[in-house]
């Protein structure tokens, strides 16, 4: 048995998907380091007990208020939630250059930046490295073009994610991109599958069940694998 709690750390933890990772993993008695960019998502992180750091995923300091903020932890697991949706388009609608750089930026280059900091700290344990990905960046299963910059930048995360799993999993941590269902958040809208607590006890148990030989898969909350 372990001699120490398991901790996580969740990046973009102020609400949604997010806050309820930091939420059920507190409940479950896990040491909980949760990111948000304002002080009222701080706040509601601190209500729950967990550790915080202020950070917003675009700013230059992002890197390093992130890496003192873990320095020295050991961690089980870290997860890249942050995201947003960018324009809601239905064809091929171009996007401006404004909503290109804000979705990108967001969606995949902080997350190539800040993911891969949390590695040493995860090697430390054996730990998990998970990316809140998308269904809708899926290749293989694309069947619709509603908001197509945001299946381009998840699409791109996925990449980012293979990647990160040829580099970090020989390090012995393990790399999965996540699908969370469709989930009634901010983003999600009321009109979604499932609620953001079914969604995050699937995602958790899959992490769970999560094995190193299934290091740079695609998941459904389920635990099954989505085609790339
Ligand atoms: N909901 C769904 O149906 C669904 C489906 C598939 C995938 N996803 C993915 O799941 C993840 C979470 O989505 P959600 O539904 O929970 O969305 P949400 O309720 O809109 O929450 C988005 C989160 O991202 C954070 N964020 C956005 N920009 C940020 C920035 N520049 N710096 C730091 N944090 C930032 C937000 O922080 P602030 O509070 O500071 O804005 C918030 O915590 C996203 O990656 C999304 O693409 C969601």
């Amino acid at each position: 048995m372990k001699d120490r709690k398991n901790s996580a750390l969740i990046i973009g933890a102020s609400r949604g998907i997010g806050f309820e990772l930091a939420r059920q993993y507190r409940e479950d008695k896990w040491d909980v380091i949760g990111t948000a960019r304002d002080e009222a998502g701080l706040a509601r992180l601190a209500a729950i007990g967990a550790k915080t750091i202020k950070l917003d995923v675009t700013t230059a300091d992002a890197p390093a208020l992130l890496q003192a903020g873990i320095a020295g932890a050991r961690l089980d697991l870290a997860i890249y939630c942050a995201g947003i949706v960018g324009p809601r388009t239905q064809k091929l609608e171009a996007p401006t250059e404004a909503e290109f750089e804000a979705v990108m930026r967001i969606n995949v280059l902080a997350t190539m930046t800040l993911a891969p900091l949390a590695a040493p700290a995860l090697a430390r344990s054996a730990g998990k490295l998970a990316v809140i990905s998308s269904r809708m960046g899926s290749i293989g299963v694309r069947s619709a073009t509603t908001s197509w910059l945001y299946r381009t930048s998840k699409a791109a995360l996925n990449s980012a994610l293979k990647d990160m799993s040829l580099v970090l999993g020989p390090q012995g941590v393990t790399c999965v991109t996540l699908h969370p269902g469709w989930v009634r958040t901010d983003m999600g809208g009321a009109g979604a599958d499932i609620d953001v607590a079914t969604s995050v006890r699937g995602i958790r148990a899959a992490l769970a069940a999560l094995t190193p030989d299934r290091n740079g898969s695609f998941l459904n909350y389920d635990g099954s694998e989505i085609p790339w």
